[in-house]
């Protein structure tokens, strides 16, 4: 277990299993991977485990699995582990909702100007009321774009329509059957730049693989209407920050609202220097309920593996 874990999961890995903890609860360096590799017969990991190729060749390696905390897995190089015969798992479905709700609440932050307002108040700066006062955008009506429809962007798409009232279109190279789309309210487009020139909100809901690396460059945030934002609890890679700091600055975008960034826990200063960006620690799948769900997943993939069963959840 590569990092401190909430106390029903940590108390169902103890029970169950010879665990070796993480004391300290900071991120392994790649010396300290390996040795886990060495001596566990399975790692439990998180987003800040560079599980890479040049990690996973550890020899002699008693490891057979690394069970992931978390449905994104681009922290570990899947196809060194796919060559070295190390089975991945991950946690889909259970934290569906809970970043649903994290991307709903960057879009009504950057567009209502909340994180921005709190400062002022704080700040002692507000001196009262006044009808033109911290004036943002209106929601309801808008059009909501979202890259990538798979889970979570389906969920936020029910939120968005259903809930807000917004117009929603996306662009999937995999995209959900008419119907599904249909109870979604939700309109495919052809290209991803359809949906950039369209849509009033762009929120990413891709993978991070080498593909889809700085899906979101110069070109692109040219293509956003200079009244739009941009909202990623997706992953950093998928946005070139430089770029998104460029188009933030020539105003090319109207703001963003992030989660995720490229060199976490590293943010550029720029964006923080920015009013209009709201910025949160990777907090898409932080509840207590949903935290404690992705590590029982990852507990009954480890279950599993451990008494020669089917994988509930493999990547590879
Ligand atoms: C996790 C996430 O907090 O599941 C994911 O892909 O980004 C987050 O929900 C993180 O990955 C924990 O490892």
């Amino acid at each position: 277990m590569t990092r401190r874990l909430p106390e029903p999961v940590h108390e169902a890995l103890t029970r169950t299993f010879d665990a070796r903890l993480n004391p300290d609860d900071r991120p392994l360096s790649a010396a300290e991977l390996q040795a886990a590799l060495r001596d566990a017969d399975a790692l439990l990991t998180t987003v800040t485990d560079k599980v890479t190729a040049d990690v996973l060749s550890v020899e002699p390696r008693r490891a057979g699995l690394v069970a992931n905390f978390g449905v994104g897995f681009n922290n570990i190089d899947i196809e060194a582990a796919k060559a070295r015969g190390v089975s991945v798992s991950n946690t889909p479905d259970v934290l569906t909702d809970a970043t649903a709700d994290l991307a709903m609440t960057l879009l009504l932050m950057t567009a209502r100007r909340a994180g921005e307002g709190e400062r002022h108040l704080r700040g002692g700066q507000w001196t009262g009321w006044r009808p033109t006062h911290m004036l943002g955008t209106h929601v309801t009506g808008k059009t909501l774009g979202l890259i990538g429809m798979g889970r979570i962007a389906r969920a936020v798409a029910q939120r968005a329509h259903h809930g807000f009232g917004m117009k929603v279109i996306f662009h999937d190279p995999f995209p959900p059957s008419p119907d599904i789309a249909r109870s979604l309210g939700a309109e495919p487009r052809g290209t991803l730049e359809d949906v950039l020139r369209e849509a009033d909100f762009v929120s990413l809901h891709c993978p991070a693989t080498p593909e889809t690396r700085h899906l979101m460059n110069q070109e692109r945030f040219g293509l956003m209407r200079s009244d739009a934002f941009l909202i990623n609890t997706a992953r950093g890679d998928v946005v070139d920050e430089a770029a998104l700091v460029q188009a933030l600055e020539r105003k090319t975008i109207a703001g963003a609202g992030l989660d995720v960034f490229e060199k976490e826990p590293q943010v550029t200063q720029a964006l923080v220097a920015m009013d209009n960006v709201v910025l949160l620690p990777h907090l898409g799948s932080a509840t207590r309920e949903t935290r404690v769900a992705m590590g029982m997943r990852a507990f009954e993939n480890l279950q599993r593996f451990f008494s020669g069963q089917p994988l509930l959840d493999r990547v590879v």
